[in-house]
């Protein structure tokens, strides 16, 4: 018997969700887009904390834009530093009290497994925005939702993922949900940041993988190019980092053997490896992804606050 019911859910891991389930989520995203242009009541009377303990840009605002735009509130913090977090309270402390203010609350951390612990002590809905470099599943179904926008399905694309796929949060969440679906999966990354083992071992029975350190022989089979900055602030050693930093550069060259309708992904931000020259061709999608981003977060918050069924 299939499990619709989103009221209530944590959203901590992309693994916890079948196909049905994201199907489903990715529907609600798109009955989401006129409420995104126009507004909506909602979730009015409701509020969303946003705890984030590392940097963001857009995982932050994209869910209290989210928010805003269903006519619920928004509280929280952005830098961990001012907040009780620096006087030593621990994360489930803090969740404990958190949950007397808000509905719901988006949790970034910098360790693996934050976002699981928060949902154990939580009352409230967690949504994941990021545990250290284990997952981001919401940026996973904002991804698979471009993807069939763009390319009007998800089975039978091949799809090549490029950059760090060991500290990549985001590559993690995405590989995981793209083994739910009909495809092939090209991983791309230098041989150090190689996808991690236990990624490897849940999805390779699923799809089709390839491991790889060479873009430019892939480039001309795939449909979606998504691609990752490598993550500095992850690495235990600088020097590691300064051998790896700049090892794919997408540019208008690279780009010449690539099918005309091939899409180019980013969770952003991006440094280097993606030149400013791709910005201008039709296949950069990077900035539109960052509109899909409000909308499935939309349909996440409208689903774990049983708004929408
Ligand atoms: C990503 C993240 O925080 O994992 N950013 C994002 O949420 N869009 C990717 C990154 O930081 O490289």
């Amino acid at each position: 018997m299939l499990n619709l019911e989103f009221k209530g859910r944590d959203i901590v891991s992309i693994e916890d969700f079948s196909r049905e389930e994201i199907n489903y989520i990715l529907n609600i995203s798109r009955s989401m887009e006129p409420l995104a242009s126009k507004g909506s009541d909602m979730l009015k009377g409701k509020i969303l904390a946003t705890l984030f303990f590392e940097p963001s840009t857009r995982t932050r605002l994209s869910f209290e834009t989210a928010m805003l735009k269903l006519g619920g509130a928004v509280i929280g913090f952005a830098e961990a530093e001012v907040a009780s977090v620096r006087k030593g309270e621990n994360l489930a402390d803090t969740i404990r009290t958190v949950e007397n203010y808000a509905d719901v609350i988006a949790l970034r951390h910098p360790l693996d497994g934050a976002a699981k612990l928060a949902a154990e002590f939580s009352k409230v809905p967690i949504l994941n925005a990021g545990s250290g470099s284990e997952e981001h599943p919401t940026q996973a179904l904002m991804d698979l939702y471009t993807m069939q926008k763009e390319k009007g399905k998800i089975d039978g694309l091949k799809i090549a993922l490029v950059g760090d796929l060991r500290y990549g949060r985001t590559v993690h969440s995405l590989a995981y949900a793209l083994s739910l679906y009909d495809i092939k999966l090209y991983l791309i990354s230098p041989e150090s940041l190689k996808m991690r083992k236990e990624v490897i071992h849940a999805v390779e029975n699923k799809i089709s993988v390839v491991e790889g350190t060479d873009l430019e022989e892939v480039i001309p089979q795939i449909d979606v190019l998504y691609v990752t900055r490598i993550q500095k602030e992850r690495f235990p050693d600088a020097a590691e980092y300064a051998k790896v930093k700049g090892t794919y550069k997408i540019d208008l060259k690279l780009l010449k053997n690539a099918k005309k309708d091939l899409i180019i992904l980013h969770p952003l931000p991006r440094l280097d490896e993606i030149a400013a020259e791709v910005d201008a061709t039709p296949q950069a999608r990077y900035f539109q992804q960052v509109w899909n981003g409000i909308v499935v977060r939309m349909a996440l918050l409208a689903l774990v606050l049983g708004a929408v069924k």
